[in-house]
Parts: structure tokens; C-alpha cells; sequence
């Protein structure tokens, strides 16, 4: 019955976005080439190519070569966000790490609602992390780590399914514990899954200066919790 129930929600969700999306994935990924300068791409081995688009580079799929994962990183895609991802509905990790896109976080990424692994390191991009980036509940795993990004929302650290969590070498000028939720106990409250994160190398004045990676703060958490610093482990 439940599985019945989630085959039906997911059969409803792929009919609603192929009503607007390509049936056939491979012309998404020919869109995000297209509008992101695939010309200018480093070695987009079989891109275009009549090869299968799962053996195209980066592209991951599953049995019914769907695509599940796209590792575009370090291949020159930009300078615009590659929005036509929206049409990867199965989409469950995306690595755009080492790309110059120089520009802020788009609300587009909080509908990559299958998501759980986020690599947007070193990206140049500036500004406020969007509240929408929570909409993609699954994730797990969130690098954002060498960009300007100047702030990031409280939604984030209580997300249900995040285990990692890499802000550092930003522009966070916050109070760490503050934005963090720490303070409220935010970190304890996503029981059940370990729970790392980096805010290292970034100007915040104050906060947690001595120890800036995974540590639970002392009496927040029962004190099994306490580890040492970049582990943080929660059960
Ligand atoms: C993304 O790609 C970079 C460079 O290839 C790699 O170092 C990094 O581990 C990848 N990120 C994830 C989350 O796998
Ligand atoms: C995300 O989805 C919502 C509702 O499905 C839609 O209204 C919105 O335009 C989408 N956001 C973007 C940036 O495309
Ligand atoms: C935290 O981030 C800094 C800067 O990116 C990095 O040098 C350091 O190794 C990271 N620490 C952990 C524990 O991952």
C-alpha cells in the first residue's frame, strides 16, 4: 500500500514535469550545453555525440537510463545558471564545482526536489543563499565552499536529511552559533544523522573562532556527542 502510494506520487511528479519538460533527457543535457557555452566546454567527451547519453562525460544513470547524476565540474560551464537542469527530474546529485558562473545561488535549485549531493564549490557566487534551497529536502550533502556568498538562511542547518554541510571561505560575516542554530539546538535536532559542518575562513567576528568545524557545542548535546573538531558526529 505504500509503495503503491509513493509509485503513484513519483508517476505523478515525472507526469507534471514531462507536461513541460522533454521526454528524453538527452535534450535537456543539450539545453544546459546550448545556453551554457558547450562550445567553450573542457573535453565534454560524447556530448552531442550519437554515443548514449549515459556514457556522455559526467552524466550518471540508472538502469532505465534516466539521468540520476551530472558532474560538470572544472569544465568551463557558464556564464548563466544551467536552468534546464529542472528537466532532470530523477536528478539525485550534481557537482558544478570549479565553474565560473559568478553570480548568486538561483530559487531554481530549491526544485531539484530529488536532490541529496550539492557541490557548488568555488564558483564565484555572491550574495544571500535563497531560503529556497531548502524546498530540496533530501539533500544530504551541501558544498558551498569558496565563493562570497555573504549569508546563508537558518533553514539549512534543519534540513532533515543533511549530513555535511561546507560553508567555508565565504564572506559570512555572522555570528557562527547564531546562524547556525546552534545555540537553539538546532544541530541535535536532526537525530539520527551524522552531522559535519565547515565554517572555517570566513570574517566573522565572533563565534566559534576555536573550533569552527563539527564540534557540537557543550551542553547542547548529550555528551557522547562531543567530538573532536571537523568529525562531529551526531547519532
Ligand atoms: C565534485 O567534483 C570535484 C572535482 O572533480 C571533486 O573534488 C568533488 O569531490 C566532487 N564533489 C562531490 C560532492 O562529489
Ligand atoms: C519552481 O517551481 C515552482 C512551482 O512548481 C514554480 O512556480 C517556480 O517558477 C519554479 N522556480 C523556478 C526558479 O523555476
Ligand atoms: C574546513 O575548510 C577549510 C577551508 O576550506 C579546509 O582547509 C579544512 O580542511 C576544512 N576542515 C575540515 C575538517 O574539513
Amino acid at each position: 500500500m505504500r509503495i503503491e502510494r509513493y509509485t503513484l506520487a513519483m508517476a505523478a511528479i515525472i507526469a507534471v514535469c514531462y507536461c513541460i519538460c522533454p521526454i528524453d533527457d538527452s535534450i535537456s543535457l543539450m539545453a544546459i550545453y546550448d545556453n551554457c557555452n558547450g562550445d567553450m566546454w573542457i573535453e565534454p567527451t560524447n556530448w552531442g555525440s550519437d554515443a548514449n547519453k549515459c556514457d556522455w562525460k559526467g552524466v550518471t544513470c540508472n538502469s532505465e537510463e534516466h539521468v540520476v547524476g551530472l558532474d560538470l565540474s572544472f569544465m568551463n560551464v557558464g556564464p548563466t545558471w544551467p536552468t534546464d537542469l529542472e528537466c532532470l527530474p530523477l536528478l539525485r546529485s550534481l557537482n558544478l564545482s570549479n565553474n565560473p558562473i559568478f553570480s548568486s545561488v538561483p530559487d531554481m535549485l530549491g526544485n531539484l526536489s530529488g536532490l541529496k549531493t550539492l557541490d557548488l564549490s568555488h564558483m564565484g557566487l555572491v550574495g544571500e543563499v535563497p531560503a529556497s534551497l531548502c524546498s530540496a529536502e533530501f539533500l544530504r550533502e551541501i558544498d558551498l565552499s569558496g565563493n562570497y556568498l555573504t549569508s546563508v538562511p537558518s533553514c539549512l542547518l534543519s534540513m532533515p536529511f543533511l549530513q555535511t554541510l561546507d560553508l567555508s571561505c565565504n564572506m559570512l560575516a555572522e555570528d557562527y552559533s547564531g546562524m547556525l542554530g546552534l545555540e537553539q539546538g538546532v544541530a541535535c535536532i536532526i537525530g539520527g544523522f551524522a552531522t559535519s559542518y565547515n565554517i572555517s575562513c570566513n570574517p566573522a567576528k565572533s563565534g566559534a573562532e576555536t573550533c569552527e568545524c563539527g564540534r557540537i557545542p557543550q551542553g547542547v548535546c548529550p555528551s557522547e556527542v562531543e567530538t573532536e573538531c571537523g568529525v562531529g558526529l551526531l547519532e
